[in-house]
């Protein structure tokens, strides 16, 4: 990732940036679609993971659909080149502006997530004289396994229809003139790893696809979300997250009938490997037992290991000494949960070091604030 060449760029550059290898993400698009495609699988790119504009274009150009989690990021997949027919809204509190526009634009689908936004969505596509195709958001309660969170298919989450509100549910379809029902859509969480996961969620997702057809519902589309995962330890030996295993689980516990797509919205996956973020050493602290590097990019700009408690590898770009030492590696910001790692062991660093904070690219700077009236992060981009 970090040639000489591109190093030489980097070093010139003001820090702290975000750097984005774009030559990896279309690797990563290209292994993913390798991995689908023979399933006649559909990815939606989740755009919550990353809408930097040079990455969207990157992906609308290699043919995914987008999964947009507000109003905003459905008319900013429009103007990237995403296709409306390939759009869909999810989301437990759209807004009626929102829903008005997303009809409007005639997107494919909204994926429901509760009974009354059922009928309010129904109610508004009448206004317009149109039909808004949904698909109905289950809660499958199964536990992703992942950190609490970001695990989403559980009970007691806020996401999703419970399974004791669907006959409610059910008795509105039936009634309302406005909305055609396409499918189910599922997510049990992000960062997932562990594909019995994913199996399990298969299992519930058959019972749904079951039930509804007991009801008189012969679903186009079983939409199952995203949530694979990156290995944040190893970004140069596992750049490329694990498609094919995913994607196969699927085809294998999946009871697709004939004629019935399955659809996936992943974000992680597609675009954390690409992105890091670029920061200098600004002072190095000796404390009594501990040292402490301050660098000039903090939670402001990459707010997973403050909120999360997540692990990023942490690397120095610059420093060609064989001593090691253990930092403590902050940020600038007047919190101390602003801290992207404890005693990471790195050679001896000293003020002006180029500093890597590794898989960032996706839900960094999205993430990113003015907190302490911090500058906006920039990017910048390699082939
Ligand atoms: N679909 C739905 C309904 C979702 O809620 C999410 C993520 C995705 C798809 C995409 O999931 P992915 O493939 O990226 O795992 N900010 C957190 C992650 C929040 C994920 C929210 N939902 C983080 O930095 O880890």
């Amino acid at each position: 990732m970090f040639t000489p060449e591109v190093l030489a760029d980097l070093n010139k550059q003001e820090t702290p940036f975000y750097f984005y290898h774009l030559g990896l993400l279309e690797q990563t698009l290209y292994a993913c679609s390798e991995a689908a495609n023979p399933y006649g699988f559909k990815v939606h790119y989740a755009l919550k993971a990353n809408f930097n504009e040079t990455i969207l274009r990157t992906i609308a150009a290699k043919g995914f659909g987008a999964d947009c989690v507000s109003g905003n990021e459905v008319k900013l997949a429009l103007k990237m080149g995403f296709k409306n027919n390939e759009v869909v809204f999810a989301g437990v509190g759209k807004s009626d502006k929102e829903i008005k526009e997303a009809l409007a634009l005639d997107i494919f689908c909204f994926n429901v997530e509760s009974v009354e936004e059922l009928s309010i969505i129904n109610e508004l596509a009448a206004k317009q004289q149109k039909k808004a195709r949904v698909a109905i958001r289950i809660n499958p309660n199964v536990d992703a396994k992942t950190h609490q969170h970001i695990t989403t298919g559980l009970e007691e989450n806020k996401f999703g229809i419970n399974t004791w509100e669907l006959n409610d549910c059910v008795k509105i379809l039936h009634e309302a003139k406005h909305i055609e029902l396409v499918g189910i859509h599922f997510h049990v969480g992000s960062q997932v790893r562990d594909m019995d996961v994913f199996k399990s969620l298969c299992l519930r997702v058959n019972e749904f696809n079951n039930w509804f057809l007991d009801r008189g519902f012969d679903l186009k589309v079983l939409n199952v979300g995203g949530g694979l995962g990156v290995d944040y330890c190893h970004p140069d030996e596992n750049s490329i997250a694990d498609f094919d295993s995913y994607f196969k689980v699927f085809d294998q516990f999946l009871e697709r009938r004939k004629g019935q797509e399955v659809h996936f919205e992943l974000g992680r996956a597609l675009v954390a490997g690409c992105g890091a973020l670029l920061a200098k050493v600004l002072y190095i602290k000796k404390g009594i037992k501990k040292n402490f590097m301050i660098l000039d990019a903090g939670m402001t700009e990459l707010l997973r290991p403050a909120l999360y408690q997540a692990y990023h590898k942490i690397e120095n770009l610059s420093s060609t000494s064989k001593n090691g030492i253990k930092y403590d590696v902050v940020g600038p910001v007047c919190e101390s949960t602003d801290t992207f790692g404890k005693e990471v062991l790195m050679p001896e660093s000293e003020r002006g070091d180029l500093i890597a904070i590794r898989t960032a690219g996706a839900y960094g700077e999205v993430m990113a604030s003015r907190y302490n009236l911090r500058e906006p992060i920039t990017a910048v981009y390699h082939q």
